[in-house]
């Protein structure tokens, strides 16, 4: 009877102490850090009760196609639930409704073609961050997720990931209903414009990530929707920007915004002679603007003073030939006067040479010297003809000078 009662007693206490210990089937129950991990065993429906104790919920690399309200019951303490990579197609109405502590939701990595409208309503909003990231099928995905945006009441999300999802277009005003988003990542899109509106609403954006889309340009109306953001960090790099005239907009942008754009990466992909070019700095004759009228002026203003210049130059030559010609006279005679000096001082030393080399020979060299200066005369034809007969004065200061320097 007593051994019956304390047999009865220990397996009610293990009964419990199982409980206590249970992990859904294909899941690692790990209590210490309050997580249950469900990854990559083909699961086909999301795991039921889950302890009460867990915080962080990962369920992963599995099969399961439609998650509802039935999914996610009893654990009010779960904050974060991972459910990365698991082919969900469908995710139904409240589906984490129950999970009022719910900060941290991953959904990234799935084909979701159906999103009903209050998919994402929890009361309370206490969702901070939501990843999204490959995990939309198709544009309705992307609509159905605009309406459960709006519904959901996400006042508190903080975070929003929608890279890789093929978006082509943003509905205008699609983030209007996240007045506290901070964080915007809609990097390896398709992304081909920003429209006025597209991110209406949103008041505290600090980044806005944008790369790896495949933007050509910025218009006006684009620029002045990123302007509105204010002093935020903008990446734009990585996108395949046509550097052609019409960019010139998007240059002058880059080149004073306030905003903190990822300048280093934002480059041409053509044309061919600007490719990985640098689009800030770039001028508009870079960019085969045509050059303005006022650019056009300067150079022929530059033009008109080359020609000034020419016609100066030739004046003051045309002043100097003048100036030459009308001293023609004076001219002739001093180069007369000159070429006389030189031959005397030349004729000079020739006839200190001979004397000094032979006296005897000294009237022989004076009469070829004779012939010599006729000859000389003949090719010139300018001296006066008395002068090649009669000895210059300077031809006799040093007939009488040079005999003092020789002794
Ligand atoms: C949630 O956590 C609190 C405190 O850790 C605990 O007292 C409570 O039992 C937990 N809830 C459930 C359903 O286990
Ligand atoms: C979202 O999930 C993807 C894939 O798991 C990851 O690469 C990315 O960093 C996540 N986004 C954020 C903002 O953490
Ligand atoms: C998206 O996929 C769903 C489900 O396959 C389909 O009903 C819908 O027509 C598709 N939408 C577009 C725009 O292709
Ligand atoms: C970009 O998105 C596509 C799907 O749209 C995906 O296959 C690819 O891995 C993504 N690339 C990066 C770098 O995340
Ligand atoms: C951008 O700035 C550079 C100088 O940093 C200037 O030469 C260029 O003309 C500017 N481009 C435009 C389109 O304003």
């Amino acid at each position: 009877m007593c051994f019956s009662a304390v047999f009865v007693f220990l397996g009610i206490l293990f009964c419990a102490l199982c409980r206590c210990l249970e992990c859904p089937f294909g899941c690692e129950c790990f209590a210490v850090i309050r997580t249950v991990k469900c990854v990559s065993k083909d699961l086909l429906t999301a795991p039921e009760n889950i302890p009460g104790y867990a915080r962080t919920v990962i369920i992963t690399g599995n099969n399961i196609h439609q998650i509802g309200p039935s999914s996610f019951t009893e654990p009010e303490n779960i904050t974060n639930i991972i459910l990365s990579n698991n082919r969900l197609t469908e995710m139904a109405s409240h589906t984490f409704s129950s999970l009022v502590n719910l900060r941290f939701l991953d959904l990234s990595g799935n084909q979701l073609a159906l999103i009903h409208p209050e998919a994402l309503s929890i009361p309370g909003s206490p969702l901070q961050e939501l990843n999204l990231s490959q995990s939309l099928y198709n544009f309705t995905a992307l609509t159905d997720l605009t309406t459960a945006l709006r519904w959901g009441g996400l006042a508190g999300l903080l975070r929003l990931d929608l890279s890789g999802n093929k978006l082509a277009l943003l509905p205008p005003g699609m983030f209007s209903h996240l007045p506290n988003l901070q964080q915007l990542f809609l990097t390896n899109n398709s992304l081909v414009a920003v429209y006025s509106g597209t991110f209406s609403g949103m008041n505290h954006l600090e980044v806005l990530d944008l790369t790896h889309n495949t933007f050509s340009t910025f218009r006006t109306d684009a620029l002045l929707e990123l302007d509105k953001l204010g002093d935020i960090r903008i990446l734009l790099g990585n996108n395949p920007y046509t550097c052609s005239c019409e960019i010139n907009e998007f240059v002058a942008w880059l080149n004073k915004s306030r905003a903190k754009v990822d300048v280093d990466a934002v480059r041409c992909a053509s044309p061919g002679t600007l490719t990985d070019a640098r689009l800030r700095g770039l001028s508009i004759q870079d960019i085969g603007c045509v050059v303005p009228v006022l650019a056009e002026v300067a150079d022929l203003t530059l033009q008109t003073s080359y020609v000034f210049l020419g016609l100066v130059l030739g004046l003051v030559g045309m002043v100097f030939l003048f100036v030459l010609y009308l001293n023609r006279k004076g001219m002739k005679k001093w180069i007369n006067e000159m070429r006389d000096a030189c031959r005397d001082v030349l004729e000079g030393y020739h006839y200190r040479y001979e004397i000094d080399s032979d006296p005897r020979l000294g009237h022989i060299s004076a009469d070829s010297r004779r012939a010599q200066r006729q000859s000389g005369i003949s090719l010139s034809q300018q001296l006066p003809s008395d002068t090649s007969v009669a000895p210059t004065k300077t031809q006799v200061r040093q007939l009488t000078i040079s005999p003092p320097v020789n002794l």
